[in-house]
């Protein structure tokens, strides 16, 4: 038996296609939700664009401080661990939980497969910076989703041979569901026209919890409302900072709760850029060939980069604005996809895990 791990709303979108994989090749799966995203439109609904199964144990943990989440996780995940067995746990991004059920499966001595390995923005600041940092230094099979990957891997002391170049799980899933996603009727609904519009989506802790920098981000989007369409779909972390600060933001802005993957992925296909920090959507609007520009002083995806669609602005809302001009007036860079974004990660990952399966048996026997 495998356990694979989701918490939270990338990881539902990473993992969804290698779950498929492990049911059509047989292999007994365990899947565990810790619970770290709980609302419904933050996690239900996820499951149901994605088609993936109620998992077998949901470990519905607490919000909390990031040592109380990650310590929730690591406590109840070494327990099924020790009930469980497992030849083999599968983590996926770079979550609080994906570092604690990996650092419960390391000390118990249970191998560990790591999907998007790697990747590194060198900026300790930020939470997941130490999440993949540490969860790939206890991990024994590294899926990469780019070639800087296996670089920073190889110059963290990784061996060779634990790292493998797989491409990115998130879009295999983008690719599978791209007709759904076609299909959608978010433009409709809210009252949408192709080209017309940006999204914004922010809720890093350097972003959002921070009163003054959300007060400037507010400011910047009330300013780029008066000049183009704002939709904001608001993550419950900015929701709640927004009440917190008392951020006013303009009537013109679209203001929405979470959107669910079919809907998001409707509207970003069809906007003229998008407003981000996240880290998955800046792989998404690159295979989309949707300019993304990114409010953060890093990426630890450059291939979007040097490849893809996406400008690092940081808090430079005066390039920001630039930038948008440019893109509002159609000139833009133009884009690749990088290496292995082609829908087959997923089959990569499976063969590898399969082989890796096989040969623990063989030592066992
Ligand atoms: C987490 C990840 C981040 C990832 C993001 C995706 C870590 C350190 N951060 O950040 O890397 O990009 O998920 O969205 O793991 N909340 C709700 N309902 C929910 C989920 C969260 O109200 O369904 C609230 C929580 O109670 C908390 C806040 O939103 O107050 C933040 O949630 P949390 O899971 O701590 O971190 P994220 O900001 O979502």
């Amino acid at each position: 038996m495998v356990i694979s791990v989701v918490a939270t709303r990338p990881n539902f979108i990473k993992m969804a296609p290698v779950i498929e994989q492990l049911k059509l090749n047989k292999i007994e799966n365990y899947f565990v939700h810790t619970g770290q995203h709980y609302d419904d439109n933050m996690s239900d609904i996820f499951f149901k664009d994605l088609n993936m199964p109620a998992p077998n144990h949901f470990m519905n943990i607490r919000p909390g401080s990031h040592a109380e989440q990650t310590a929730e996780v690591l406590i109840k995940f070494e327990k099924l661990c020790m009930e469980l067995k497992p030849k083999l746990v599968i983590v996926a991004g770079d979550v609080n939980s994906t570092l604690s059920c990996a650092l419960a499966a390391a000390k118990l001595n249970i191998p560990i497969a790591h999907i998007e390995a790697g990747l590194r923005s060198f900026d300790k600041r930020m939470p997941e910076e130490v999440n993949r940092v540490l969860t790939d230094h206890v991990s024994d099979i590294l899926f990469a989703t780019e070639r800087n990957a296996i670089e920073n891997l190889k110059n963290e002391n990784i061996l060779k041979q634990k790292i493998h170049f797989v491409g990115n799980c998130m879009i295999d899933s983008l690719i599978k569901n791209k007709l759904e996603i076609k299909k959608n009727n978010a433009m409709k609904k809210y009252r949408l026209e192709k080209d017309d519009y940006c999204i914004a989506t922010i809720h890093r802790p350097s972003n959002v919890d921070s009163g003054q920098n959300l007060k400037d981000l507010g400011s910047f989007l009330n300013k780029l409302s008066n000049k183009c369409k704002v939709v904001f779909p608001i993550h419950p972390r900015t929701k709640k900072m927004i009440e917190k600060f008392s951020i006013s933001l303009s009537k013109n802005i679209i203001l929405l709760n979470p959107l669910s993957y079919f809907e998001f992925l409707n509207l970003v296909s069809n906007c003229k850029f998008v407003l981000t920090d996240s880290g998955g959507i800046q792989e998404e609007t690159t295979f989309l060939g949707i300019p993304c520009i990114t409010l953060r002083e890093n990426t630890e995806r450059p291939s979007t980069v040097d490849v893809g669609t996406n400008h690092i602005v940081g808090l430079n809302y005066k390039r920001a604005f630039e930038l948008i001009m440019d893109i509002m007036a159609n000139i833009h860079k133009s884009k690749n996809i990088p290496e292995k974004w082609d829908g087959k990660s997923s089959l990569r990952i499976i063969k590898i895990i399969k082989n890796f399966l096989n040969s623990y048996d063989e030592e066992i026997e």
